[in-house]
């Protein structure tokens, strides 16, 4: 089975479970672990932040930071198929009493009209941006567009979180710096077991303040460990090795789509989009290649690291056969 249906598919690599197995360890909750404490340093660096915290998953950074930048009964905005609003069940409104409204906006991007005109959003909301935008199927958000969204937000006196679960992809799919958009969020979150293949773990930065009051919500939410140093070995050797390939996975979905018929203008790095019909799924299944929803309508396929140009070649023999019978 050609497993397409997320990158978050990823086995841990030799080299990574070598770095693992070697790692030099501590109490996390003493912030005595040394390879976490290292890897806070360079995450930090990466995004343009002065702080940065280990997490175990990324939906707990977003929690976390959702807590620490807003107060009950305010606001967090979102385009509508974000993550937070979608995929974290209630998390805003359970852990930081926030009401929940969602956007409809091309492309994962809300506009600043739209940032203008929301009501009841200032001092005590959050805006999240997600990049690159997961339900949208894996678009970039061009720079000059999201400085200009989080200047609305930010002029109305609200908080800017920036939900880069993968904004590694976005950075290699635009030829910048992660910290490019890291600069103009007041905490961004990144996860490491999508396109760079660790088996956990994620990264909450902000400011040296922001990144000290993120700490109560790690332990509220029990994501305060003890040797984390086995997981932040893994995400140091994933930043040494795994980042520039991204573009190699970028590439396969463009080929990807390219040879199946479907349209690589919306390929802005690894997803591939492709609409849906019933029984569509189980068609592509029966022929070895596993894909998943990517929102009403709209199937995903996803390129990462245990995909190769073969599994891409075989992918787009079945695609072929199968969207040939569709049409
Ligand atoms: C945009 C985005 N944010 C957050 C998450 C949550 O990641 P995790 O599974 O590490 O909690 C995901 C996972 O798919 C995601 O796509």
């Amino acid at each position: 089975m050609i497993d397409l249906r997320s990158d978050t598919m990823t086995k841990p690599t030799p080299g990574m479970l070598a770095a693992m197995a070697a790692a030099e360890v501590g109490d996390e909750q003493e912030r005595e672990d040394p390879t976490t404490n290292e890897l806070q340093r360079r995450a930090a660096e990466l995004l343009g932040q002065e702080a940065a915290l280990f997490l175990p998953t990324a939906t707990m950074a977003n929690q976390v930071a959702l807590r620490v930048l807003s107060r009950p009964g305010c606001k967090v905005v979102a385009e509508e198929n974000t993550h937070v609003l979608i995929w974290e069940w209630g998390g805003p409104a359970i852990h930081s009493g926030l009401v929940m409204h969602g956007v409809a906006a091309d492309a994962g991007r809300p506009t600043v009209e739209q940032i203008e005109e929301l009501d009841n959003f200032g001092a005590g909301s959050v805006l999240v941006l997600e990049n690159t935008h997961n339900s949208s199927g894996g678009r970039i958000w061009p720079l000059d567009e999201f400085s200009a969204v989080a200047g609305a937000a930010r002029e109305r006196g609200a908080a800017v979180h920036l939900d880069g679960a993968r904004l590694l992809n976005a950075a290699v799919g635009a030829g910048l710096e992660p910290s490019a958009w890291g600069v103009l969020a007041d905490t961004v979150t990144v996860c490491f077991s999508k396109g760079l293949g660790c088996p956990f773990g994620a990264i909450l930065a902000g400011s040296a303040q922001t990144i000290e009051q993120a700490w109560e919500g790690k332990f509220l939410l029990g994501g305060a460990l003890r040797q984390s140093g086995i997981a932040a070995a893994a995400m140091l050797y994933a930043l040494d090795h795994h980042v520039e390939r991204l573009a190699e996975d970028h590439a396969r979905a463009k080929r990807l789509a390219e040879g199946s018929g479907l349209d690589p203008a919306t390929v802005d790095t690894n997803f591939v989009s492709i609409p849906n019909e019933p029984g569509l799924t189980e068609r592509l299944r029966e022929r070895g290649i596993a894909v998943s929803d990517l929102r009403p309508g709209w199937l995903r396929a996803v390129t990462h690291l245990d995909i190769g140009d073969e599994g891409i070649a075989q992918a787009i023999e079945s695609m072929q056969e199968v969207l040939a019978v569709r049409v």
